[in-house]
């Protein structure tokens, strides 16, 4: 199939839920894209955060070849060891004491909602059996409810029902309303805004310590610090979901550390296993506590195939040396980004690989315009430019990039 034919048949077939660029891609190696009439680009999107290896990374194909010739599939009736020795290093390098395995981040979100409203049912229960008035009334009846779930403006946690009820954009939630009841929005990085809603009746608290689609938003020490405080005070679960600004993005391993505060429950996805679908909900033993088996569950997570993928990129990313790399990077981008001289741009920001233009212009004549240029990138909201290439990007492709962008900006 030529192009034109690829584009056509996907336009007759495929439901139109997303605007494609009109590009078909056959081939990757590190940051290079090949499309199907033999043109290179640069990826500085890597799927949109995802492919932290880059396309094609010969350690992990090789892996995931053998494996697939072994074992791909069992089902999670049974125990399989690429699972136990991932869900062993997700646990030994966070705070976490437990993990469920998913398959996207809108499902690890979800299951993070469903953990967050048990643990708040398990522990009204253990409240009232302490002050003794909750012997005679089952939980489920409980007056006392505890099942808000705080989100914050520009947050996105995906696109199911659960996930999408605290997803901010008002566009994505209105047409399929009514959602899950009981969220909130507050302000992001305003911890006055959040102290006013979270309070007794609230069983978790959502938020990204790096918002990606909501324009790559940094949230503020002071910000994070005071959720953990207010969750402490109220009662509620914190949850961090880093499906996107997880595992070496910025960085660090996990975002969190960059800020020194540890959530209850965290959420992975996008870069877990280089390309194939996979989602992770960490989470203390507190939490694990509160639920036991057939709450929750899923037919695909975590199989062999998609473990033993996802084993070779927690193990290049969990070395010191590459996530030097990663802030090294970054911080290059972030600098070589900050000294373009264009009146179209109005800040940069982000952490680590993760950074942001942002412009008094749409952002989607430019990212058209820089595509026809050989680069690859991605928006976040209206009107700011989101880098999220491959963490192996090196400083010649950074550089390339930032003088596409550069030609674009004239
Ligand atoms: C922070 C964050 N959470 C959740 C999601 C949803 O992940 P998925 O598309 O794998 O369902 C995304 C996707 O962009 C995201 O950026």
């Amino acid at each position: 199939m030529n192009t034109q034919e690829v584009i056509q048949a996907e336009s007759q077939y495929i439901l139109q839920t997303y605007g494609r660029a009109p590009v078909v891609f056959t081939q990757g190696k590190g940051l290079k894209l090949v499309d199907a009439d033999g043109n290179e680009y640069l990826d500085f999107t890597s799927g949109i955060a995802v492919t932290a290896l880059g396309h094609s990374d010969e350690e992990w194909a090789t892996a995931v070849a053998a494996q697939a010739h072994q074992l791909t599939h069992i089902s999670n009736l049974y125990h399989s060891e690429p699972q136990v020795r991932l869900a062993q290093k997700l646990v030994e390098s966070s705070f976490a004491d437990k993990v469920y395995f998913c398959n996207s981040g809108a499902e690890a979100n979800e299951a993070a909602i469903k953990f967050a409203r048990k643990y708040a049912r398990k522990e009204i229960g253990d409240q009232r059996l302490e002050i003794g008035d909750g012997l005679t009334i089952s939980n489920l009846q409980s007056p006392i409810a505890k099942t808000k779930i705080v989100a914050f403006s520009g947050g996105f946690h995906g696109r199911t029902v659960g996930a999408l009820s605290v997803t901010y954009k008002e566009q994505y939630r209105a047409p399929f309303a009514p959602l899950m009841p009981d969220v909130m929005f507050a302000p992001f990085n305003d911890l006055e805004g959040a102290r006013a809603v979270i309070d007794a009746q609230t069983c978790a608290v959502i938020v990204e310590p790096v918002q990606g689609e909501g324009g790559v938003n940094p949230a503020t020490p002071d910000f994070l610090k005071g959720l953990r405080q207010l969750c402490d005070q109220s009662g509620a679960l914190l949850i961090f979901d880093e499906v996107q600004c997880g595992l070496g993005r910025t960085g660090k391993l996990w975002a969190y550390q960059n800020y020194s505060v540890r959530p209850d429950i965290m959420t992975l996805a996008k870069p877990l296993a280089g390309g194939l679908p996979m989602g992770a909900t960490l989470m203390t033993q507190k939490v694990a506590d509160a639920l036991k088996p057939g709450d929750h569950g899923s037919t695909f997570a975590a199989g062999p195939l998609v473990c033993t993928a996802a084993n070779v990129v927690f193990d290049r990313v969990n070395r010191p040396e590459f996530l030097e790399k990663v802030r090294f990077h970054g911080s290059y981008l972030q600098h070589r980004l900050q000294t373009l001289e264009s009146d179209k741009v109005t800040a940069v920001r982000g952490l680590g690989l993760l950074v942001g233009v942002e412009l008094n212009v749409p952002a989607a004549p430019l990212i058209a315009a820089a595509r026809e240029r050989g680069l690859i990138l991605i928006g976040a909201g209206e009107n700011v430019l989101r880098f999220a290439p491959a963490l192996v990007v090196d400083k010649a492709e950074i550089d390339t990039a930032v003088d596409i962008l550069a030609q674009c900006l004239e």
